[in-house]
Parts: C-alpha cells; structure tokens; sequence
C-alpha cells in the first residue's frame, strides 16, 4: 500500500521483470531471477495489471492466452473462480464477444477480471495484482476484492489494493513512500507502531464510519 505516485506499480512491474533493476537485485527462492529465462518467470508468475492489455479477438481467447491448451472447463473454471462468469455469461454472445482493439470494447473492471482469469488459468506459484484506481465501480471493486481472497491460497501473491479490509487481511503489509518502504509487518504489529499505516487505517476507518452514519 501507498500513496499515489508512491512507486507500488514500478515495483510490482519489477518483480514482472517488464524491467531491470539497475541497482540492487530482485531475488526468487534466493536466486537473482536475472539468471533465469523470461520464460522461467513467464511460466511461474501471472500478474493483473493496473491498465490490463487485452489481445483484439475473443474473451475466450484472451483467457486461454495464459493456458494455450486450455479446455472450455477449465477457462469457465478459471473465470469462475475469479467472479468473471458472471458478467460475461451476460453478454449476448458470452465468451464469444469480441473485446475490441487492445480490450477497448471493455471497461477498465471487465478487462482486470478477464486479465485475472488468464493469470489462473496458468496456476502460477506467484502472482501479481495491480488493482485499478479509476473508473471501477464499486460493485466491481467488490467482486474483484473477493475473488483475490479466493485465489491467494497456495501461492506468494504481490497484492496493490485501496480498500484497507483487503489490505489488512496480508501476512506482510509493506508501506510504501517515495519508493521504499517505511513500515512493514502484519496489520496488528502496524497499528501497535501507531505510524503512517495507523494513521492511515484510523483516517479511513473514521471516513468509512462517517459514510455509513451519513447514509443512515
Ligand atoms: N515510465 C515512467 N517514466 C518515468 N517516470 C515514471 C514512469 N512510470 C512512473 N513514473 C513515476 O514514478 C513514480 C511512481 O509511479 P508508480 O506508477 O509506480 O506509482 P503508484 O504507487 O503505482 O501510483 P498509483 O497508486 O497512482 O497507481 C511516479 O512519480 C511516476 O510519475
Ligand atoms: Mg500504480
């Protein structure tokens, strides 16, 4: 977590090896990955990312992507699995509909959500989420934020989220500021240190609070 413009997508774009550290090393299980293939990293990590690329052509395709041989099942799985069914079963022409050039025929939400259904049809040990800032609408947000839950399990999961409820539910927060990271641990070790996250927790909570006392 951090603030906007506070380096969280350059270092999840790192870990995705996109680019190079020119300082420093990026070790995975100890080894710098740069002595490793692209296609080491390519086949071990799935990533959604905070603008997600979509391929002009099928959602179905665009899902298989991550799996070149994937059945039907196990895209409609993978799909399930991270709340897209839904909306794509809507669609008159479901997994069938065009996404348009680059995706465009989708929204920023539909995209991530098609996007994270091509990263767990590959099953990858290490995954990457860059949740979008804008243009998700609290719905989507929602769904997204459940599925993520779901797929944590059985593997080391690199999350950038806004709502703190997912946040809090790591096994290692990592505060972010001006690149580097100034506070890190579990929710409960942040809130005793009564730092930047505390601070950061209580504003918001008081906000959430205020919203619900507001709408009553
Ligand atoms: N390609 C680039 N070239 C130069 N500077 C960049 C580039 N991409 C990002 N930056 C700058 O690096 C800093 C960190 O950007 P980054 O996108 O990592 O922030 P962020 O924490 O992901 O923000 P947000 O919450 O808005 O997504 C910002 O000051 C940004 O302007
Ligand atoms: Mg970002």
């Amino acid at each position: 977590m951090g603030e906007t413009g506070s380096g969280k997508s350059t270092i999840v774009n790192l870990i995705c090896r996109f680019y190079e550290p020119t300082e420093g090393q990026i070790l995975i299980d100890g080894r710098d990955y740069r002595e490793r293939s692209q296609l080491w990293l390519q086949s071990n990590l799935g990533y959604v990312l905070q603008s997600p690329h979509l391929f002009s052509g099928t959602i179905r395709d665009n899902i298989r992507y991550g799996k070149l041989d994937a059945s039907m099942e196990e895209i409609e799985a993978a799909a399930r699995l991270v709340n897209a069914h839904d909306f794509i079963s809507k669609l008159e022409k479901g997994y069938d509909t065009q996404v348009g050039e680059g995706g465009g025929r989708m929204s920023t939400g539909q995209k991530q959500l098609i996007s994270f259904a091509r990263a767990i049809v590959a099953d990858p040990k290490l995954f990457v989420f860059d949740e979008a800032t804008s243009s998700v609408d609290t719905e989507t947000e929602q769904v997204i934020q459940n599925a993520i839950q779901k797929v944590l399990k059985g593997r080391t999961s690199f999350i950038i989220a806004h709502r703190l409820s997912t946040i809090r539910a790591a096994d290692r927060i990592l505060v972010i500021v001006d690149g580097k990271v100034i506070e890190e641990g579990s929710h409960k070790d942040l809130l005793r240190k009564k730092g930047y996250y505390y601070r950061l927790y209580t504003n918001q909570f008081l906000e959430e609070e205020g919203a619900r006392l507001l709408n009553k």
